[in-house]
């Protein structure tokens, strides 16, 4: 592959850049790869109904096939033609929540290639509510089939020099739009007549998704933290998010929290191991004399959120070896942070 190309798009008014939009558009008319930016992390897109194109995001990112790639459109109407039908609750919630990082699944239509559903007969669809992804889909006039723009297994990009870290010279072209409003990935649901069941927790909470449907369940496989049963959503059994560092997440008391992860720093400095904490506002003053890195405060579930991935990539570029990090409830977008965290942690969790 031919050098990637790199050019920043106007993020409130991406026409301004129509120069930009139409080059990218081009690349993926011919079936070419292009990284873009949505509000949750940037998407690696291809056209969604060839399958020539799909193949090369799974060579890309090197995804394993059977990780179905969700579908992103630029209009909600654009949906009936991706799935068999569309029921009464996919419709409340998508009056509701899109354009935005609300993931639905339902069965899907012959146009869909069994490489973007990787080889399942759902398809997950949904609209972004990013200026620039909402043009650039526009500009192709066909849906774009979009995974995070990282390398398979590591943590989602959420800024466009994240995305040229992995992927630089093995994909077209990389829109730069800046960083991204959530970091963390949309909510993935299965809809049904009379429930709905998440299968991946998002920003869009349990909570929210009740406040306009009955019957909604969180999937087993969330809660359970058991990589044993089969995941509904395939993504979801294979590891992920993990920077090179061994990540253990500490969870208790906070009191003791502190002092167990005070007694490792402590531990590791002797045995020359580079070690950091990812602390939060309220109790990053604790561990002053060792590596830090502040996630935010921990009344702002959405901002830890945002900063989750980041850090865990400054992580790598800092070459540290441990990372101990303090657990978070798991309520509300806690339990999106929370499943994201172990996984990375591979499910190192010690409770003190
Ligand atoms: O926020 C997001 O969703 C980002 C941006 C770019 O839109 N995309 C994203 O895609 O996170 P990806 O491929 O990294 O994650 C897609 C998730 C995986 O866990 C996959 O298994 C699940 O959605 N998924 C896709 N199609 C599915 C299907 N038909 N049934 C169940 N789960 C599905
Ligand atoms: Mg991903």
């Amino acid at each position: 592959m031919d050098s990637t190309i790199f050019e920043k798009i106007n993020s409130l008014d991406p026409n301004k850049d129509i120069v930009a939009l139409k080059k990218a558009a081009n690349i993926l008319k011919n079936d070419g790869l292009v990284a873009f930016p949505t509000e949750t992390v940037y998407g690696l897109g291809a056209n969604a109904l060839k399958d020539d194109a799909i193949k090369k995001i799974y060579v890309a990112k090197g995804r394993p096939s059977d990780n179905p790639l969700i579908v992103h459109i630029a209009d909600k109407n654009d949906i009936y033609p991706l799935v068999d039908s569309v029921p009464k609750n996919a419709l409340i919630l998508i009056e509701k929540f899109w354009p935005g990082a609300l993931t639905i699944v339902l069965k899907k239509s012959s146009i869909i290639p069994k490489t973007t559903s990787g080889g399942l007969d759902t398809v997950a669809i949904r609209m972004p509510n990013n200026n620039i992804a909402l043009a650039l889909i526009k500009q192709c006039g066909f849906p774009l089939a979009a995974p995070s723009a990282n390398t398979s297994t590591k943590p989602s990009p959420t800024l466009a020099s994240h995305v040229y870290n992995d992927l630089n010279n093995k994909i077209d072209m990389i829109i730069d739009g800046g960083k991204c409003d959530f970091g963390i990935e949309s909510t993935v649901v299965e809809v049904f007549e009379d429930s709905v069941n998440i299968l991946r927790p998002g920003s869009i909470t349990k909570e929210m998704l009740q406040s306009v449907v009955n019957n909604v369940t969180i999937d087993k496989a969330i809660l359970n933290n058991n990589l044993n049963i089969l995941a509904k959503s395939p993504g979801m059994k294979y590891k992920h998010y993990a920077p090179f560092g061994d990540i253990f997440i500490i969870d208790g008391n906070i009191n003791n929290i502190i002092s167990y992860i005070l007694n490792c720093l402590e531990e590791d400095k002797k045995n020359n191991i580079k070690s950091i904490v990812i602390a939060s506002d309220e109790t990053i003053k604790n561990y002053s004399s060792f590596n830090t890195l502040n996630i935010g405060s921990r009344k702002d579930l959405h901002l830890i959120a945002k900063n989750l991935f980041n850090l865990l990539r400054e992580c790598d570029t800092l070459n540290i070896q441990k990372i101990y990090i303090e657990s978070f409830l798991e309520e509300g977008v806690g339990l999106a942070i929370m499943n994201r965290l172990k996984k990375a942690a591979n499910y190192k969790i010690i409770k003190v």
